[in-house]
């Protein structure tokens, strides 16, 4: 899997009249890293990397970017593949587990997700509680919670077995509680999951169906789903699965440390990006000048960003980016929708990546530029764009919290430099 190549490959650093060797590492794609964890022991030093721009912080073979390339891989297969053949329970079962499930696997997998779809009636009375406008990100991080409540902990001794039935629970009840959510937003009575549908149909009819208009469930709408969730179900080391990871790492309940993901999902930068695409698009809309906004978010006076452009890894387009524009144009034609907001995508588009400020700063469309006009044109309300997201990036969650485990992690504790006052200092 990893190969440490100290003998041939070090770096030399020379400090404080020392010179100590920095052993390279190299990942099976070929990726370089320096490993400090001696640096302080030995010198007295540590590293400063604010926002772990440039910090691996594990080892990990469950997903591969490339981010000059553009290249996505779940445990070695690429994205592109994975969704043109494969359903999102599947490749959560690949996440966690590392290989596709046969037939045997995936049956039991599935299974499982259908005895674990009901949350438990007790817990249906909170929804009840939450005040009408509250955002369902934090109506899901508060429910997932409450999950630990109601069903131990992980037993770390006997993990398999409970890691398996914790997956299902989890995968198969957030969904249940997103579309629960939504129901109680609109003063509808719940729909329950039902055994004979797949996962995304099954999502799909419980958001729409209602006893005064029942739901047809139409095949592309699952399609494109199952794609969405597919293409948002890893991104290796994001901020909502550092904080798995770290939150994890104190051995917190696994219940509890997938509410802290979904609450660092939920902010603008990251998940939320979905959201605010659309509420950008629609003010150029009303506003009418693609250029104009273009200008206001190059200016550095000016907080404001881009919604969907730009990428920490990807400095080229997100392949993710690629396959859903082409889905969402196919979608659309097909279903005959016709949105505005697509045409005012596909101008803000084209004047940033002819722009000298986005092309100098390599930020091109993002996952999320295109996301938000198919939820739309699923019927999904805006609010919900980022539990979707949530939805998709459980099994990433719980295949990373896996691993770290697995790796009998330490708890992670980073340095600082101190910058404050010295004692007596006024
Ligand atoms: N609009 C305008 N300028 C931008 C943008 C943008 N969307 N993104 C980056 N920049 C500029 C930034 O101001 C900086 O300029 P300068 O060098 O002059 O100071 C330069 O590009 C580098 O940006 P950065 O802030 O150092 O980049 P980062 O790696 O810290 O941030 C990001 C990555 C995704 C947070 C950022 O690009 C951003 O805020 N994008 C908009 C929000 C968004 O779409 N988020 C979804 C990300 S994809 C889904 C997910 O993984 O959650």
């Amino acid at each position: 899997m990893m190969e440490m190549n100290s003998e041939s490959e070090f770096a030399v650093l020379k400090v404080g009249g020392k010179e100590i060797k920095l052993p390279v590492v190299v990942g099976t794609e070929g990726e370089k890293a320096f490993d400090i964890a001696q640096l302080r022991k030995e010198t007295g030093y540590v590293s400063l990397d604010q926002s772990l721009t440039n910090t691996a912080v594990c080892y990990s073979s469950i997903t591969f970017i490339d981010g000059e390339k553009g290249i996505l891989r779940y445990r070695g297969i690429p994205i592109e593949e994975l969704v043109k053949t494969e359903a999102f329970v599947k490749v959560a079962y690949l996440l966690v587990h590392g290989t596709l499930p046969d037939e045997e696997q995936g049956r039991l997998f599935s299974r499982l997700l259908n005895k674990n779809s009901l949350l438990h009636e007790d817990m249906r009375h909170f929804f009840d509680h939450f005040p009408r406008g509250a955002h369902p990100m934090h109506i899901l991080s508060t429910m997932i919670n409450a999950l630990a409540a109601f069903y131990p902990n992980v037993d770390l001794l006997s993990m398999d077995e409970d890691i398996e039935l914790s997956t299902a629970r989890l995968i198969s009840m957030v969904r249940t509680m997103a579309a629960m959510a939504y129901k109680k937003s609109i003063g509808e009575p719940v729909v329950y999951p039902r055994h004979d549908l797949s996962y995304c149909a099954n999502f799909l009819n419980m958001m729409f169906d209602s006893p005064v208009a029942p739901y047809t469930i139409c095949p592309e709408a699952v399609r494109i789903l199952n794609i969405l969730l597919i293409l948002h179900a890893d991104h290796e080391q994001n901020c909502s699965t550092t904080t798995v990871r770290t939150i994890g790492s104190a051995q917190v309940n696994l219940y509890a440390t997938i509410s802290a993901g979904i609450s660092a999902l939920s902010g603008p930068l990251h998940g939320g990006a979905n959201q605010e695409v659309v509420e950008m698009l629609r003010h150029i809309q009303e506003n009418g000048d693609v250029k104009k906004y273009v200008d206001q978010v190059k200016d550095k006076k000016n907080t404001q960003r881009l919604m969907g452009f730009g990428h920490r890894v990807y400095k080229t387009f997100d392949p993710r980016a690629k396959i859903i524009k082409k889905e969402c144009h196919d979608f659309l034609r097909k279903m005959n929708i016709s949105d505005p907001l697509l045409d005012v995508a596909l101008e803000v588009e084209d004047v940033a990546l002819h722009d000298d400020y986005f092309i100098s700063r390599h930020l091109y469309p993002n996952v999320d530029f295109y996301s938000g006009i198919v939820y739309r044109a699923l019927g999904i309300p805006e609010n919900m764009f980022t539990v979707m997201f949530a939805l998709a990036r459980l099994p990433g969650w719980i295949a990373h919290w896996k691993e770290m485990i697995g790796a009998n992690t330490k708890i992670v504790r980073p340095r600082q430099v101190y910058i404050g006052k010295r004692l007596g200092e006024k």
